[in-house]
């Protein structure tokens, strides 16, 4: 049976464990600049409905490192902007390569184009999640601090794809996760719901904070939602994780962010460029981190 990768709920709690043991194994192999080319041969075709840096460039590269070729589709250079079906486009794409990369405006594109594909799906980020990212910053915390379990992590501000995300690595993992948003920017639901006892909801970014093992935060306006972004920028007021906050957190607690960063809006320059920071490590981890990912659904 094919698998694709629509949620980080599509991983067992193991499979998600040993993807980012491997992950870790495929960083120092590159270091070293050892070639391991498992995917020769092997075609990855990437659609992004949206802007990317880090995304595009980790699993091109990726591709490459592992052997295979990565080819980028807009789809306004596709059939797709003249309104070829979805289901139609999965069916004649995943005839031709081996794998392919969506980031869609909408999750339920990418659940119609996994339903009609014969080849793994990957989600790169859609309205409802981003679990790329969530193997990155799941490496890079297990890198720095050991193993997750039992944790606190607290994610301060919008209830949003990669808040979705945490949650589901919380329920995964082990850990806690404090989400504090303001009201009306709460998560879905029904995610928040499946995490059971993993997940709990506040509005008080210092209560979310308090002794945590570290901060994380992303976009107050994800991309689509421009319009809303004046609006944003007032509801979110008192929620930018700057160096107060972070001294409400454990002593030696660290700060993520999946970036692009908004210096000063959901992170102060203190905070983002600090020492308690790891954001660079998360970003470039998403190279390895996808690379396991690929080495895992399509060997
Ligand atoms: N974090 C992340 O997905 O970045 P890009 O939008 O640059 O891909
Ligand atoms: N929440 C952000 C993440 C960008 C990587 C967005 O969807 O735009």
């Amino acid at each position: 049976m094919t698998r694709s990768f629509l949620t980080l709920a599509d991983l067992s709690r193991d499979e998600l464990a040993r993807l980012i043991e491997r992950a870790r194994e495929l960083k120092v192999q590159h270091r070293r600049g050892e070639r391991h080319t498992p995917l020769a041969g092997k075609t990855l075709a990437m659609i992004f409905e949206k802007s990317s840096t880090r995304t595009r460039v980790s699993f091109e590269a990726g591709m490459a490192h592992l052997g295979g070729t990565a080819m980028f589709l807009s789809p306004r250079d596709m059939q797709l902007d003249r309104g070829e079906p979805v289901e139609d486009t999965a069916r004649v794409i995943s005839r031709m390569v081996d794998a392919i990369v969506i980031r869609a405006n909408s999750h339920a594109m990418i659940e119609r184009f996994a339903a009609h594909s014969r080849v793994p799906v990957i989600n790169a980020l859609s309205d409802r999640d981003h679990p790329c990212q969530l193997l990155a910053d799941m490496q890079t915390w297990v890198e720095h601090r050991g193993p997750v379990a039992g944790k606190t992590a607290a994610w301060i501000g919008d209830g949003n794809n990669v808040c979705h995300s945490w949650i589901e690595a919380a329920r995964l993992l082990g850990f806690h996760l404090r989400v504090a948003t303001p009201k009306g920017y709460g998560p879905d639901a029904a995610i928040v719901r499946e995490a059971g006892k993993s997940v709990s909801l506040g509005h008080d970014p210092a209560t979310a904070a308090d002794k945590a093992d570290l901060i994380v935060t992303d976009t107050w306006a994800s991309m689509g939602q421009e319009e809303e972004k004046t609006k944003r920028l007032r509801d979110f007021a008192g929620y930018t994780v700057d160096a107060a906050l972070m001294r409400r957190a454990k002593p030696d607690a660290l700060f993520m962010h999946c970036l692009p960063a908004y210096r000063e809006h959901e992170v102060s320059s203190e905070v983002l460029d600090g020492p308690q920071s790891v954001v660079w490590d998360e970003a470039e981890n998403r190279l390895h981190a996808q690379k396991a990912l690929l080495e895992f659904l399509l060997k």
